[in-house]
């Protein structure tokens, strides 16, 4: 694995693979060491999880950590980001995370790095995809309810819009689960998908659900002909209590974050017993040091 950019890159073998040297990471307190490889963070879209999870999980390694304030560039177009890698590159940077809103640009910039040494993560591209994000959601289903291809795994909100539910699709496609439901308003339905089925129906949807997985409003992705009433979208798709007792009862919670708490999500949902959103933040931490060591492994082959 040269770069990490697209969960349809990943065999069912490699994605078993991360997760389980995720869950080993998991269990210990002394990590490999990698020193020599140098990591460099390109967040060009806020982010506070996945950005301090990759930093945290390339630390854990050893790995020298550059982070890169873009905050306040100028909106940079794919050539512009191309000169900043290059230059990096020469100072030795092996590793560039990056996160950006416009869809597809890590692919551009790996199809055009030709240096078998330069790594690309895709940390989330525009309404895209989000691979680690998918990969920690995948190795948390995996810890709480063991055999994929035997659950029936709901995800609710605007899929549309939402790389993490893209990159999850091709995930559970992979995995083979047994049953998808892709549960929202008509405006927020994706407009084709290559597996699971789409409901405008929560009750349809999360009946009988072992994985319920909840998704931002993304009010800031939505376009004038695609709002929703949010006091609408409460009413019909909010994960509240009455809600997901249509799921099975041991079902379990998830959301990416961040989390619009009583929109989306109620807090006492969210906080409660079902709830595994703080084990998907945890998880992220191994999952993220589970992709950098392949990639840095990559090197020696
Ligand atoms: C997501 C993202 O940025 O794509 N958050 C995350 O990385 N955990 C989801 C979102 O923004 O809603």
């Amino acid at each position: 694995m040269q770069h990490f950019i697209d969960i349809n890159q990943l065999s069912e073998t490699q994605i078993y693979s991360l997760i389980n040297r995720a869950l080993y990471f998991k269990t210990q307190s002394i990590y490999p060491k990698y020193p020599q490889c140098k990591v460099a963070s390109l967040f060009y879209e806020n982010s506070t999880r996945t950005r301090v999870s990759f930093e945290l999980a390339a630390t854990n390694l050893k790995m020298q950590t550059i982070n890169i304030d873009l905050q306040h560039s100028s909106e940079s177009k794919g050539e512009i980001i191309f000169d900043t890698i290059n230059t990096l590159a020469a100072m030795g940077i092996q590793v560039f995370v990056i996160r950006h809103k416009q869809n597809e640009l890590p692919q551009a910039i790996a199809n055009g790095c030709h240096d078998q040494s330069i790594h690309i993560v895709n940390a989330g591209d525009g309404t895209h995809a989000h691979p680690s994000q998918a990969m920690l959601d995948l190795m948390t289903i995996v810890e709480k309810k063991t055999v994929l291809s035997q659950l029936k795994i709901a995800i609710v909100g605007d899929i549309r819009h939402s790389r993490v539910a893209n990159s999850l699709l091709h995930a559970f496609e992979r995995v083979k689960v047994k049953e998808l439901m892709l549960i929202a308003p008509e405006v927020w339905q994706p407009e084709s998908v290559s597996y699971g089925r789409v409901t405008s129906s929560l009750q349809e949807g999360l009946s009988q659900a072992d994985v319920v997985i909840g998704l931002r409003v993304q009010r800031e992705r939505l376009e004038s002909n695609e709002q929703f009433d949010l006091t609408c979208y409460r009413k019909y798709y909010a994960l509240t209590r009455d809600h997901i007792a249509w799921a099975k009862a041991d079902a379990i919670i998830m959301h990416p974050g961040p989390m619009n708490r009583d929109i989306e999500i109620d807090s006492e949902i969210a906080d409660g017993s079902q709830s595994v959103i703080l084990d998907q933040v945890k998880n992220g931490v191994f999952m993220r040091m589970a992709i950098l060591e392949t990639l840095q492994l990559a090197n020696q082959m």
